[in-house]
């Protein structure tokens, strides 16, 4: 079977290697979609292991220069929708083009539900307008005139990992959150520090990689409600995640100035059953400008659109002064404060370019 892993942007090399590390050849790689093939506990271990990606669907069906609707049509209605589906379970359409001469994403949208029914599959089977029901999503993906028929093995995107609240978004994204993690070239024995926690994020992901805990072991996906796979397969691969966790001690520490952040990280990180593992405190992080510190630092400072600090270059510039004290520090930050370029010396950085919930950022690390 063929799968396509989307990614959050510019992580595409760090999903790749997710893959890869579970055996698994990647076939194509555009647009932050990974195209692979494997067998079918791919479903679930993809699911359960991946920490950058954001949706894994099964390629369904595939046509290069599908450029008027009756070819797409046909391409929908020749997949064999009951092999895929328990009877009546509702879905909904969804559509994407870039690039292609078949643009009109209402119009694919209600062409893929005709092509549907008429596939003959079961009476009042599409039912999108009821809010209130869980779905299983097809997506009409069209980039340069290839069109793939994709259905959403993972429900909610892979981000949303079990120990977050529903109704509560996190500042920064969990899957960025432990791709920064990984980037930053952490080793799990030594300290690891956020000192501006806000919530919990960077440093949860941090204890989660470091004890090899699947994110998404504890959440529930599309796949276990299709035929494709079975139960016994879902398990298995679910009593294999949880054998894989290791049950090492380590030093993760997250501060911030504002006591209710810090309150707010020790709710989040209770929720994730990892609050007795991470040390969280109260503190400007300028109190570090006093001491010699040679640990991984990966923290998302403050920034003129999140927070309105008029302080913040002084922020910056004692981001700078902490750095170069502290020349043993592996230390790493990321910000769309494009300013900083202007209060360090450009030689001794290195910047890499990251989206967080769409707005764009670099994550600048100290040339070593
Ligand atoms: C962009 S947020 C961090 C978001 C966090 N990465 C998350 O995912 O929740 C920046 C944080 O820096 C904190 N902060 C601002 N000035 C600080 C200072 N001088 N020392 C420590 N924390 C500070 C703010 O209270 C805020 O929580």
């Amino acid at each position: 079977m063929k799968f396509v892993l989307s990614t959050i942007a510019w992580v595409e090399s760090i999903a790749k290697k997710e893959i890869e590390k579970q055996g698994w050849i990647i076939e194509e790689t555009i647009d932050r979609l990974i195209t692979f093939s494997g067998w079918i506990e791919l479903i679930p271990r993809i699911n359960l292991w991946s920490r950058v990606g954001n949706k894994m669907y099964v390629l369904l069906a595939e046509k290069d220069n599908v450029r008027d609707f009756d070819s797409l049509f046909d391409l929908i209605k020749n997949i064999s929708w009951k092999s895929y589906f328990k009877k009546d379970f509702p879905i909904v359409v969804k559509s994407n083009s870039t690039r292609s001469e078949l643009f009109a994403e209402r119009t694919i949208q209600s062409l893929a539900k005709k092509a549907i029914i008429k596939s003959r599959v079961w009476d009042n089977w599409i039912v999108d307008e009821d809010s209130s029901l869980e779905k299983m999503e097809i997506l009409v993906l069209i980039i340069d005139n290839k069109a793939r028929i994709l259905l959403n093995t993972s429900w909610d995107a892979l981000h949303m990992r079990w120990y977050r609240e529903k109704s509560w978004e996190a500042p920064i994204k969990e899957s960025l959150s432990a791709a920064l993690v990984l980037l930053s070239g952490w080793k799990f024995k030594e300290p690891f520090y956020d000192v501006f926690c806000w919530s919990w994020t960077i440093a949860i992901e941090a204890l989660m990689i470091a004890k090899n805990i699947a994110p998404g072991l504890k959440r529930k996906f599309a796949f276990e409600k299709l035929w494709l796979v079975s139960s016994e397969i879902t398990e298995n691969e679910r009593s294999l995640a949880r054998k894989k966790e290791f049950s090492g001690e380590y030093t993760i520490k997250a501060s911030d100035i504002n006591p209710e952040m810090v309150s707010l990280a020790q709710n989040n990180a209770r929720i994730a059953w990892l609050w007795w593992e991470i040390n969280f405190e109260v503190k400007d992080f300028r109190e570090y400008l006093n001491k010699s510190i040679s640990w991984t630092l990966v923290s998302n400072p403050p920034y003129w659109e999140r927070l309105k600090d008029e302080n913040l270059k002084s922020v910056y510039n004692d981001i700078d002064k902490l750095f170069r004290l502290n020349s043993e520090l592996n230390w790493w930050i990321i910000s769309n404060y494009m300013e900083f370029d202007n209060l360090i010396k450009k030689d001794t950085y290195k910047k890499r370019k990251l989206y967080n919930w769409g707005e764009m950022c670099y994550f600048w690390k100290k040339n070593i």
